[in-house]
């Protein structure tokens, strides 16, 4: 592994252990994986066998098979493979989800293929330079007319904009040309923001575009845990607003993140 990848593993396994936790009672990062939830649901029949992408400690594999699907979830950090072993072990779920640790970037090495949709939640694919080393395995891996559901973190992001006044470095991040370093659990690494026409690019000409909406365009970001406490009438309004307008153009690609599903067609 390059010392990126190492960081990125180390910070993510020391997160491992509290990563469930911060999710408990947040109204707002339980109501964007619902999104997630109904893009896959939307457009994939239960039975599908899908691929999960740095899968963190499986939440969203675990809600997915209780959905009526069959996941085999991968990440590049031990401590969320332990995790997601735990939870497969804790609900009994071996006939329905499996877990390897395997970096994105490897996917030609991955088990239990070909799958009907590969899905990557929340970020992961923020924390490469190039998404071409993934996007290059997938017409291998994938069953033909097969989807890839990614959620992933564009430049422009309305919340964060509007801290200009507060907090100079958090409302401009997202536009440094070459990246910005995360801290996670005091480890540091280098994370990239893509804008959906990037990530588009990438999957180049065999792929093409059958879905995108922006994620939390008006609301919160995701890290955000008490705006909706504090706030619930207005957070509730916001809910309505980004609901109606997140499929709309130029809404359906910014926000704390976008939702691009793109199918395989030759
Ligand atoms: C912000 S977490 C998101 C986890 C999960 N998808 C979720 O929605 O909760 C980012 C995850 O990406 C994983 N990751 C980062 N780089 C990776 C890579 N090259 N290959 C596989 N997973 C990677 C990390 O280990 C971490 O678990």
């Amino acid at each position: 592994m390059d010392s990126h990848s190492t960081s990125v593993s180390e910070a993510f396994s020391l997160k491992s252990f509290v990563y469930d936790q911060f999710g408990e009672n947040h109204a707002n990062l339980t109501r964007m994986r619902e999104r997630v939830y109904a893009a896959v649901t939307r457009h994939l029949p239960t039975g599908s066998h899908l691929l999960e992408i740095n899968a963190g400690t499986g939440l969203d594999a675990f809600n997915i098979v209780q959905r009526g699907y069959s996941v085999h979830a991968t990440d590049l950090s031990d401590g969320m493979i332990d995790a997601i072993h735990e939870k497969i072990k804790m609900h009994r779920l071996q006939s329905q989800l499996t877990a390897e640790r395997l970096s994105f970037t490897d996917l030609d090495q991955v088990q239990n293929g070909r799958f009907d949709a590969v899905y990557s939640n929340f970020g992961g694919l923020n924390c490469v330079e190039d998404l071409r080393p993934v996007t290059q395995h997938l017409p291998k891996i994938l069953k033909p007319g097969g989807l890839a559901i990614w959620v992933i973190m564009p430049p422009v992001c309305p919340w964060e904009m509007g801290l200009i006044f507060k907090d100079w470095r958090v409302a401009t991040r997202r536009f440094r040309p070459n990246g910005v370093m995360a801290n996670v659990e005091s480890v540091e690494f280098r994370t990239w923001y893509f804008t959906a026409a990037q990530t588009m690019q990438a999957f180049g000409p065999q792929f093409e575009c059958v879905g995108l909406e922006g994620l939390s365009v008006v609301t919160p970001t995701a890290d955000n845990k008490t705006f909706a406490v504090r706030r619930p009438g207005l957070f509730n309004r916001l809910v309505q607003i980004d609901e109606a307008i997140s499929t709309v153009w130029p809404f359906n690609r910014i926000g704390d993140f976008f939702i691009l599903t793109m199918k395989l067609v030759s």
